[in-house]
């Protein structure tokens, strides 16, 4: 294998079918669909500094493409999340396993998750981060499942209004696993 940045083969693809995800949204939606996000968010907020917080973990990828769209100056930072979605059932309680690096105060901030499901999570984070007395503070979720909400809560941007399915790739993960599909796919055992 060489290393030799001016070559021009290509491995072959790598593949990720395993008989269990059927594509609902394919790489390349997505990928058109966070540029106009980032485009957008940029012209609302306008020429200033944005601090992207990412929750953790299934985020990072969203994050990733979300702050190249952004353009401009962008600080990132990362809340780690604990999940209460252990069983089938939300316990309505969320807690923080890893707090920001740098205090916000002041600053331009932009929650960004991945999926608001229940809402309990957006919900929680927005009073939690909006005490830290931020110039402002915006969220954005790449999906929305409306049908699941138990609070009333919507991110400022949303990329895509999903069915209740259950939804895997571009971050989301079952069982830790399929978070690397570069799509949004259905699974079904
Ligand atoms: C998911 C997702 C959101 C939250 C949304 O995280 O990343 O943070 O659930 O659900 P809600 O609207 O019902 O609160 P999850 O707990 O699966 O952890 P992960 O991001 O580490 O996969």
């Amino acid at each position: 294998m060489s290393d030799d940045p001016t070559a021009t083969t290509s491995p072959p693809p790598p593949r990720y079918d395993d008989g269990h995800v059927q594509v609902l949204i394919s790489q390349e939606r997505v990928a058109a669909r966070v540029a106009a996000m980032g485009a957008e968010i940029r012209a609302e907020l306008g020429d200033v500094p944005i601090t992207c917080i990412g929750v953790l973990k299934g985020s990072f990828i969203f994050m990733a493409d979300l702050v190249r769209a952004l353009g401009g100056q962008v600080r990132c930072e990362f809340l780690g999340v604990s999940s209460y979605h252990g069983g089938t059932r939300s316990t309505g309680v969320v807690r923080i396993t890893e707090d920001l690096r740098h205090p916000i105060e002041g600053h331009h901030c932009l929650i960004v998750e991945d999926i608001v499901d229940t809402g309990l999570t957006l919900d929680y984070l927005h009073h939690f981060l909006a005490g830290r007395k931020p110039a402002s503070l915006r969220t954005v979720a790449l999906l929305d499942k409306p049908g699941r909400r138990e609070v009333d809560v919507k991110a400022d941007h949303v990329g895509f209004t999903i069915p209740d399915e259950f939804v895997v790739g571009y971050g989301l993960d079952l069982g830790e696993l399929y978070r690397n599909l570069p799509f949004i796919g259905v699974y079904s055992p």
